[in-house]
């Protein structure tokens, strides 16, 4: 290994090893979520199941809990649940991806584990360059890189980034993040016989493609499979205008679903729809492992205001969403929590036909906690308003007139702020609460809320209808794996 690289990697486990104290001291240290060891996560890379084992490589500055010249962490596990630290991955140690190892996505071929990736470099007068690489791991944990396999595209800024590449037919191909030079943003395809040579395939969503013209100024972390028979692209856009529920937060994520012809290379699809309505969601990847489409998501966000989150004190910032499994239904994306996630489940509760009024809100013995799963099933109600109440964390209201799901919180300037998305017939509300972190899926996964709430102690949950419900209730404390 180049001495460069040994001593950025040195200083980071160093740094490790330093913080591991603080970092542990942290109340808002999550149970059962991936998280950096210390220092700034991000976006979920290169996720993949090689010789048996799951691996999820993030993007990590070890060294503050600010953005910065990216490496590679790196998770691994046998069963989905439990993770270990493995060795850094990859450090921003070459010419070609100094100033960052940027997102980018993992395959297998002829035995080896290929990670290919975005080189960020900082030129001369600010000037930015983008490289796509390329390293290969025999044992999935020391990677060679090999260096840059595309450059940037004429036409294009050096906003180009993010490569997902996956197999169709008898060829690889890679989507790109992209933005043109005349700022939109959209996603480019490329294909190769042999994971070195890549050729251009033009752009396939995005800038003028299928009507969409100014739909924001740069798309990251581009994702397109199959699934149901048709194609999903995912993607998250950036500047996109806020309208009404929709697009509230700094940046999005969505997908679109079409069909995608890889004679043509032309992806016909219909409108962009947000994958997650809560306030903490951005940059999820997925993979296919045994017929399952799985989705990992960065649980954060750009920041928009300078509040510090309460975990920086700590020495880390961020996490990763649940893993949650796909599934198309009417073209449209349901995400079911994983289920493997069950093994955590210790402690049941359960109460049978609780009858909510407008009296009083409803408390059941043991329904608090500050680590647990809730599942919520509504058998009856009238057109008011379901309140289920997190003790401080937050609270869920459905206005069952209207049809509208909304979540809110107290944000971090101290005031409260809210999250709504429409859905019609709610059924089942099923809460994944960590000590920082709530994911919410409505419906088995018809729309989901993932957002940070730092709420480490003992919450009290409570429930309230303004008409009448009934409503079944199950609680389980979840083990802690990290
Ligand atoms: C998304 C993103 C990617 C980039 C990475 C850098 O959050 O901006 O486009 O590769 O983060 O950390």
């Amino acid at each position: 290994m180049a001495s460069h690289a040994a001593n950025l990697m040195q200083k980071a486990y160093e740094r490790m090893i330093q913080s591991k104290k603080t970092v542990f001291e942290d109340p808002n240290r999550l149970h059962y979520h991936l998280m950096p060891p210390v220092g700034l996560l991000n976006d979920p890379n290169g996720l993949i199941f090689f010789e048996g084992k799951y691996h999820v490589f993030f993007q990590w500055n070890p060294f503050k809990t600010e953005h910065g010249a990216k490496f590679w962490g790196h998770y691994v596990s046998e069963d989905f649940i439990h993770w270990e630290l493995a060795p850094i991955a990859l450090a921003p140690d070459a010419w070609f991806d100094k100033d960052g190892c940027y997102s980018g996505s993992a395959i297998v071929n002829d035995g080896k584990l290929y990670l290919f990736y975005t080189g960020n470099v900082k030129g001369v007068n600010g000037n930015r360059e983008s490289y796509q690489c390329l390293a290969v791991s025999e044992d999935g944990i020391t990677f060679e890189k090999k260096g840059p396999v595309i450059e940037v595209e004429e036409g294009y800024t050096a906003h180009f980034r993010d490569p997902k590449v996956f197999e169709q037919g008898d060829a690889w191909y890679m989507v790109i993040g992209a933005q043109t030079n005349d700022e939109k943003g959209c996603v480019v395809l490329y294909s190769s016989n042999n994971l070195l040579d890549w050729s251009f395939e033009g752009k396939i969503a995005g800038n003028g493609m299928n009507g969409l013209d100014d739909f924001g100024f740069m798309w990251e972390c581009p994702d397109l499979f199959s699934l149901a028979n048709k194609d999903v692209l995912v993607v998250s856009p950036q500047g996109l205008e806020s309208e009404g529920i929709l697009y509230n937060n700094i940046y999005q994520s969505g997908y679109f679903v079409g069909n995608m012809d890889f004679q043509t290379k032309r992806f016909n699809h219909g409108a962009f729809t947000e994958i997650d309505r809560g306030f903490d969601f951005y940059a999820p990847q997925t993979f296919e492992v045994n017929g399952r489409r799985i989705l990992i998501g960065w649980m954060g966000n750009a920041t928009e205001d300078n509040i510090p989150q309460p975990t920086e004190k700590y020495d880390w910032v961020h996490a990763l969403t649940l893993p949650r499994e796909l599934e198309l239904k009417d073209n449209k994306l349901y995400q079911q929590p994983i289920r493997e996630l069950e093994n955590l489940r210790e402690n049941e509760v359960h109460y049978n036909q609780v009858e909510l009024n407008h009296n009083s809100a409803v408390e059941l013995e043991d329904v608090r906690g500050s680590v647990f799963e809730l599942e919520v099933s509504i058998s009856e109600l009238s057109d008011g308003l379901l309140t289920i109440e997190i003790g401080d964390a937050g609270r869920f209201v459905y206005d069952a007139k209207h049809a509208l799901f909304s979540f809110e919180r107290i944000g971090l300037h101290g005031k409260k702020e809210i999250r709504t998305c429409a859905i019609a017939d709610l059924e089942t509300i099923r809460l994944f609460k960590d000590t920082s972190s709530m994911e919410c899926f409505l419906n088995h996964g018809e729309e989901v809320f993932s957002s940070r709430v730092f709420a480490p102690e003992e919450q009290q949950v409570r429930f309230h209808a303004e008409g009448t419900a009934i409503v079944h209730v199950k609680k389980w404390n979840l083990k802690q794996f990290c």
